[in-house]
């Protein structure tokens, strides 16, 4: 067979560890040939490739980033280039494609794979965000950066009896906001699920410094929406991608805790270092087993399909329910932890 393989949308740790994956099981135990687009779907759409052989792949299972380079791109682009897509595809001779992406990836691969295309998507990102899957990779590496900042947070803010007020990734969803903040005993944890009540917030902060505490931490994804009325809250606009531009929710709540208690609070925005470096083990693992099963899936002609992962095994879904809607945290994982609003 040959197959192409390429990383899309915002990356996240364990990406070189699919591309490594498929190469290996692919070159390696099927005498397959492997090339890797560059930049995402761009380098489907202008024929940009490399060959991937082992020695393309040596030493990158424990790099973060990818050696393919990633891009968005626009959904509008997208549609215009799907018979360009099928042109490169023919022309390459390629028998199976592999993306390796989020959301708007996933939702390309379908488009391309209802136009005729062999796909077989395998799902990445921090955010934790797609159906069908009980995990993606890069949400581990992502919480365990975000939880190690937590704790050292707490220790400036009780010096300084202050407050801060933590904002993590998580565009529509709160994952990252909940694993972490569950993980660092956050005082307070907002998500883009629940609106919160700006009232009791400020509630929970002022009662525990009443209480004698010395500080709070307070963890905000960066999506995440106070109830409308509850204070005034400014919105960013889209992007060309569609997707909305944040005015940052942790610089607004911050001036507004500080505008209502007589405490000194500040932001603290955790932006990209979730997303760089070395992938953990539980998503190296995690990476490699879907690479290794999307190898499988393309021998089988299982096109059309998602990789995902269900309690410890690894299964295929169709890409068609992993894109219908996204993976939010369900109302009883609330229930769990006194701290969400
Ligand atoms: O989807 C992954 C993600 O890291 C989101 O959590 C975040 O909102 C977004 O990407 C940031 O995108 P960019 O790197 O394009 O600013």
């Amino acid at each position: 067979m040959r197959m192409g393989v390429l990383t899309s949308g915002g990356d996240c740790p364990g990406l070189n560890a699919v591309i490594r994956s498929v190469t290996h099981r692919a070159v390696a135990d099927h005498g397959d040939e492997v090339i890797g687009f560059r930049d995402g779907w761009r380098g489907l759409l202008e024929c940009d490739y490399r060959k991937l052989d082992l020695d393309a792949v040596g030493g990158i299972l424990a790099q973060g980033g990818t050696i393919l380079g990633s891009s968005r791109v626009r959904p509008a682009d997208l549609r215009d280039g799907v018979e360009r897509a099928r042109e490169h595809v023919a022309e390459l001779g390629l028998d199976a494609i592999i993306p390796i992406g989020g959301e708007g990836t996933l939702k390309a691969a379908r488009l391309l794979s209802d136009a005729g295309l062999p796909i077989v998507g395998v799902p990445k990102t921090i955010d934790n965000d797609i159906s069908g899957t009980d995990h993606t990779f890069g949400f581990d590496t992502a919480v365990g950066v975000a939880t190690e900042a937590l704790d050292r947070l707490k220790t400036t803010a009780e010096s300084h009896q202050r407050v801060l007020v933590v904002e993590v990734m998580g565009r529509h969803t709160g994952w990252i906001a909940l694993h972490s903040g569950m993980a660092a005993g956050a005082h307070a944890i907002v998500v883009p699920e629940r609106p919160f009540d700006v009232d009791t917030l400020a509630k929970i902060v002022d009662e525990r410094f009443a209480a004698g505490k010395k500080f709070a931490i307070v963890v905000a994804a960066e999506g995440a929406k106070p109830q409308q009325g509850s204070m005034s809250f400014e919105t960013g606009g889209t992007d060309v991608y569609g997707h909305e531009r944040f005015a940052g929710i942790a610089r607004q709540l911050t001036a507004e805790l500080e505008r209502r208690l007589d405490k000194e609070a500040r932001p603290v925005i955790l932006g990209h270092v979730q997303r760089g470096g070395t992938p953990t083990a539980y998503d190296r693992v995690l990476a490699t087993r879907f690479g290794w099963h999307a190898v499988e899936a393309a021998h089988r002609g299982d096109f059309g399909m998602m990789t995902a992962l269900h309690g410890t095994d690894i299964t295929l879904v169709p890409l068609a329910e992993a894109v219908e809607t996204l993976k939010t945290v369900p109302g009883e994982r609330y229930a769990e932890v006194d701290s969400v609003l």
